[in-house]
Parts: structure tokens; sequence; C-alpha cells
């Protein structure tokens, strides 16, 4: 616990031993679960909670301030259990606490509780006094997700972000300016801004990097990582850049393909010639275990994409399995995407890549397959399944 800024706190956890966050999402520097507590003259408020978990040390934080009793609000930003997975033992602890979201927030802490509790939820514009400081609040729906919202206290000029402008990081105190590798930090910021805001449309993100902006804050507080009392504008710019609209002249054709002897490989330069010579620009990732991150980029910046494997045990290989099941429906809903490969006996890895994508709203057409080393006849074949895709998508 400490104090950030006069009558707000810092009360949230640490967890330095935090390998691997919502399953799939590597942390090497561990991650922490912000919350702050923010005393008015007449009422106390607390933003965010703890995972399950870590009750005892979020209470002992807040119990250096204040009874937890007395506490008044509790804010609730956004509703994803590494923020909110003890309230049900907090409302134990304290029933006049009144909970306060969005509307989805509300809906979404009713679904986890199952019980009635004492609620209130706000619109844009709506606020909160604390006597001598008010809460403002600003939905932001689908930032992420559609429950979340910031929060902007009058006295700091302090605003309550949630995963907005986090990172993945465990360390004490939690502020950017005792940070000492900065390029660390923000190399961590885009890792986070990759796994966490870019599966989602970059509309969300544009809108809340607008609205901090028009807030402009003194103090940005999230929910993960390191208080931003500097180094805003350099997150902006950074958050910017990564959700920036690629600059386009035609057509793009994203090429996803793993290759055991080459064949798959000679089928996915057949298929990559003809759609350049359709006019699409294409671009080639043969996946390995160092670029899954850009083949994600290519995915969501890319206007069809095209997965390629050959078929092992009756399956894609493994990386383009894993690839597909990382993917969304956010990331290919209603893109134009197909499958390619080469294969021995059955060959069923065009099906099951075509299946997945399914799975995952995407537009769909039929796949093509070569038996084993593509020859003439097949590689015509490839050329001509590029030229129909070319077609679709223009
Ligand atoms: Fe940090 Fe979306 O939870």
């Amino acid at each position: 616990m400490f104090e950030i800024k006069s009558g707000i706190y810092s009360v949230g956890v640490q967890n330095p031993d935090l390998e691997v966050f919502d399953i799939i999402m590597k942390t090497p520097r561990g991650t922490s679960y912000n919350a702050y507590l923010i005393r008015g003259s007449e009422r106390t408020a607390l933003v965010e909670t703890a995972k399950e978990g870590f009750l005892e040390e979020y209470l002992a934080n807040i119990g250096q301030i204040i009874p937890f009793e007395q506490v008044d609000y509790l804010i609730i930003n956004h509703t994803e259990p590494d923020h909110a997975g003890i309230i049900p033992e907090l409302l134990s602890r304290n029933g006049r606490l009144q909970l306060i979201g969005t509307h989805s927030a509300i809906t979404f802490i009713g679904q986890i509780i199952n019980r009635p509790f004492n609620s209130r939820a706000v619109k844009a514009g709506d606020t909160l006094s604390l006597g001598d400081r008010t809460l403002r609040f600003y939905p932001m729906p689908n930032l992420h997700w559609p429950d979340t919202m910031f929060t902007h206290d009058s006295l700091s000029n302090g605003l309550f972000t949630c995963d907005f402008l986090g990172a993945h990081y465990s360390f004490a105190p939690l502020l950017m300016s005792k940070v000492r590798d900065i390029p660390d930090y923000m190399a961590g910021v885009e890792k986070y801004y990759q796994d966490i805001m870019s599966p989602f449309s970059r509309p969300f993100v544009v809108n809340g990097i607008k609205a901090v902006r028009d807030i402009g804050p003194d103090l940005v507080l999230p929910g993960h990582g390191a208080v931003l009392d500097s180094h805003l504008e350099q997150m902006l710019e950074m958050y910017e850049r990564l959700s920036a609209a690629p600059e386009k002249s035609g057509k793009s054709v994203a090429m996803i393909y793993v290759s055991a002897y080459g064949y798959t490989r000679a089928l996915a330069r057949a298929i990559g010639q003809e759609l350049e010579e359709n006019g699409i620009a294409v671009r080639q990732i043969e996946l390995d275990e160092h670029n899954k991150t850009q083949a994600l980029e290519a995915v969501a910046l890319a206007d069809g994409v095209l997965f390629g494997s050959p078929t092992f045990l009756g399956d894609a290989l493994q990386p383009i399995g894993e690839l597909l099941a990382a993917l969304h429906p956010y990331n290919v809903k209603g893109k134009l995407c197909a499958a390619f490969g080469s294969y021995g006996w059955s060959g069923e890895a065009v099906a099951n890549i075509t299946g997945r994508l399914e799975q995952l709203r995407a537009r769909t057409m039929p796949g093509v397959r070569a038996r084993l080393r593509p020859g003439a006849e097949e590689l015509a074949e490839a050329r001509a399944f590029a030229e129909r895709f070319a077609k679709e998508l223009s």
C-alpha cells in the first residue's frame, strides 16, 4: 500500500510468480492486479479488486487506511475475474458496499455472484460525489470487453483505465517515474497491447486514445503495471502507432503456412505468384516458433488469408493448429479465407483448417490440395485456385 497522490492509495496486489495469464499469454515479469482507494471528505471508493486468492492481501492493504466495512463504493471499470474475482467475498464482509459500473458490468457481476447486491449502473457523464472530489464515468464499450469504462477523479485529475494502457509487470512501487528500464517496460506495453487490445476492433482503441486525450489527465491509473505519472504521451503515441490503419492501395493476402518437405511451400509459391499477377499484395510467412506474432499481425491486416499445411496423422501440423486455436472470430469474421496443403494418403488438413475457419465465422471457399510433391497439373490447379481467390476478393 502507498499513497500515490493526495487521497489516492494503491491497494492492489502483486503476482510476480505468474507465468501465464488467461491460460495463453506468457508473463515473464508476472503481473499486478492494481486497485485503488479514493478518499473523499465524505465518502470513500475503491476502484477494482483483485484475482481470487488475493483477498487477504487486498483487505490488509485497505485496512492500513480505513476499515473495509467503512468503504462506501466499489467502482468496477471491467469485470474480468483478474479485477473482479474477489467481489463475492467483499460483499459478504461489507453488505452496504455499492457496486458501480456500466449496465453490462453490473449484469456480468450479477451472473458471477448469483444473488442480489447493492448496485448502480452508470452512463456516460454520470458522476459520483465523494465530498471534496467527484468521480465521472466514461463508458468505453468493447474497448476490450463490452463492460469497460474509464473513471475520472476531479481532485487529482487521475484517470482509471483498467486494462487500457496497462502492462503485465510486477514490481513496487508501481510508478512509471520509478521504472529503471524504460525500453524494457515499453516492450512489455507493446506485448500487452498485442495480446489484450489488438484482438479487438481498431476503432474501439482509437476511441479510447481520443477519450484520454480529451480528458487530459495528469495521472493514468491502469489495472496492471505502472501508474503513469510520467511517459503518458509516449504511451499514447505507441497505442496510436499500433492501432493505425495501414496505408493501402489495393487488396492484400496473408499466406501463413508450414511445410515439412517443401511440397506445401511449392504450392504456396505458385499460389502467391498467381495472386500477385492478379494485382494482390501478398505477404508469405512460413510459420516457426519465432514469428507467431508477425503471423497474427499479418492475419489482422490482410483482406484475405490462406493457411497452408501438409497432412500429418490425419490433421494439420501443430504450428498451424496452434495459430488457428489462438485466433478469435474478432480476427477473421467475414474475412475471405481458405486452406492449401500437400498430403500423402488421406489429406484431412485442408478440410480441418477450413472447418476451424468456419467456426471462426470467416468467409471460406474450398481449398486446394496436392498429393506429395505437386506436379505441373497440380501447380496449375493451385494457380487456378489463386485466381478464383483473387476474383472473390475483388
Ligand atoms: Fe485485466 Fe481484461 O482483464
